[in-house]
């Protein structure tokens, strides 16, 4: 006998647990740095266009997906067109490749969180405590295996009281906290300098690399193409409105990205002097960079403490989403019980992560197309298969399953507003763009362009 599936209990609780996976390291970590590096404002108006655009398109497409079969990725596919399984099977490879390497991450914010909670604020803003730290053993793997259990316990308790319950809570605490800091931020002595660096266009380094990169970004931070919202989807109740839950998870998530680039470009703008080099140094801008701000600034341990906590709070809810797709998948799939393929999963995710985050450390001799493996896995899942499974999804359901289902679940909630523009999207537009960043991720790894 099959279990009648859980379901998120209304609408709030749908778009904060949708909102809650897409809010995550990407919004508050890779979106200020691109931003700052791709020339401010008009990084953030190509990306405020593609995202009523283009991750408009996707995420309807995805949610409508989800609810109209009640099925993961996997399986939704196959009920709707037993040849687009496969693109089942991509989606769920993505996301047993990045569950792992992003608890890795989620560990290094743990342990930040500790050193800045038991006042270490000093130590944490030498390099050498970064550089020492990820490349240990024992600790970054603790950390992460701390991190990994949190993520689980969730998954496990299930989707309305586990995923819904922590979601309701985090997120709102999310906001506060980000809205405080940035405000903090701002109003230090010379931020607004960098408040206008941040958001004044930069028209002379607008190129279509800035829109490829836009482009990448958007779809990792709304977690699209990857299954999460298929899953979630295939758990929002048929009288939620789909249209308008879309409409305000990529509010949430855009809002959220901006404001994490007032709490970090213009503080690090004032500590370096104005210095934009500061900016684009990848993964030490929040481990290093960041903790060199704090300490310069008043208050610095109590703002780098909670600066830290909502880090962490906005990687819990996306690691949470990511491993209830594997969750999902598997469960749907093979008729597993959630409490088994959560365990199963949990032993995978923490054997994958400990050989990842050794990978800065004992095993930084392997290297794939001159990657370590932190950034290979990122490359596989996020520069290739995600735009890949982009593709074929526009291109099945544009071309061969017909946009009628999406246009169906839509409608069940009143009209589809926005039909037409939709359409196009999907069919041409979309699949066009996809195929543009993938050229440009291979392009990049091959070393013919440089960003
Ligand atoms: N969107 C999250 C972030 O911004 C990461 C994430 C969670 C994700 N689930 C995903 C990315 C699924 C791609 C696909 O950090």
């Amino acid at each position: 006998m099959e279990n009648k599936r859980s379901s998120f209990s209304n609408t709030l609780g749908f778009v904060l647990a949708a909102a809650g996976s897409a809010v995550g390291l990407g919004n508050l970590w890779r979106f200020p740095y691109l931003a700052a590096k791709y020339g401010g404002g008009i990084f953030i108006l190509v990306y405020l266009i593609l995202a009523v655009t283009l991750g408009f398109t996707l995420m309807i497409t995805e949610i409508a997906i989800g609810r109209r079969t009640g099925l993961s990725a996997i399986n939704a596919f196959q009920k709707l067109d037993k040849r687009f399984g496969i693109i089942g099977y991509l989606a769920c490879a993505a996301s047993f490749i990045i569950t792992p390497y992003y608890c890795v991450i989620g560990g290094w914010v743990v342990k930040y969180l500790i050193t800045f909670l038991t006042g270490n604020v000093v130590a944490a803003a030498e390099e050498e405590y970064y550089n020492g730290f990820i490349t240990g053993s024992a600790e970054p793997i603790l950390w992460f295996g701390v991190f990994v259990l949190f993520t689980a316990v969730v998954v496990m308790i299930g989707v309305e009281k586990g995923i819904e319950r922590a979601s309701c809570v985090l997120m709102p605490v999310l906001i506060v906290l980000t809205v405080a800091i940035a405000l903090y931020c701002v109003t230090r002595p010379g931020a607004m300098e960098g408040v206008k660096y941040y958001l004044l266009p930069d028209f002379s380094r607008f190129s279509a690399t800035t829109v490829l990169a836009a482009m990448g970004q958007l779809f990792y931070s709304m977690s699209l193409a990857m299954g999460t919202m298929i899953t979630y989807g295939s758990y929002m109740k048929k009288e939620d409105n789909l249209e308008k839950s879309v409409r305000q998870i990529e509010l949430f998530d855009t809002a959220l990205a901006i404001l994490a680039g007032f709490m970090i470009v213009p503080s690090v703008f004032v500590f370096s002097g104005g210095n934009e080099e500061a900016l684009g140094k990848g993964p030490s801008l929040m481990f290093v960079t960041m903790p060199k701000v704090f300490e310069n600034m008043k208050f610095g341990s109590i703002i780098g403490t909670v600066f830290f906590l909502l880090v962490l709070f906005a990687a819990l809810t996306s690691s949470i989403s990511l491993m209830e797709t594997n969750v999902s998948i598997v469960c749907d799939k093979w008729g597993w019980s959630r409490k088994r393929t959560t365990a199963l999963t949990t032993v995978y995710v923490l054997i994958m992560g400990a050989v990842i985050s050794l990978g800065y450390g004992s095993l930084n001799f392997i290297r794939i197309l001159g990657m370590g493996l932190l950034d290979f896995f990122d490359f596989i899942s996020n520069s290739i298969l995600m735009p890949v499974i982009g593709i074929l999804t526009c291109i099945s359901i544009g071309f061969f399953i017909k946009p009628q289902v999406v246009y169906d679940e839509v409608e069940i909630n009143g009209e589809f507003k926005v039909k037409r523009f939709y359409t196009v999207m999907l069919k041409w537009i979309a699949p066009v763009c996809l195929i543009l960043i993938v050229l440009f991720a291979v392009a990049e790894a091959a070393g013919w362009i440089q960003v």
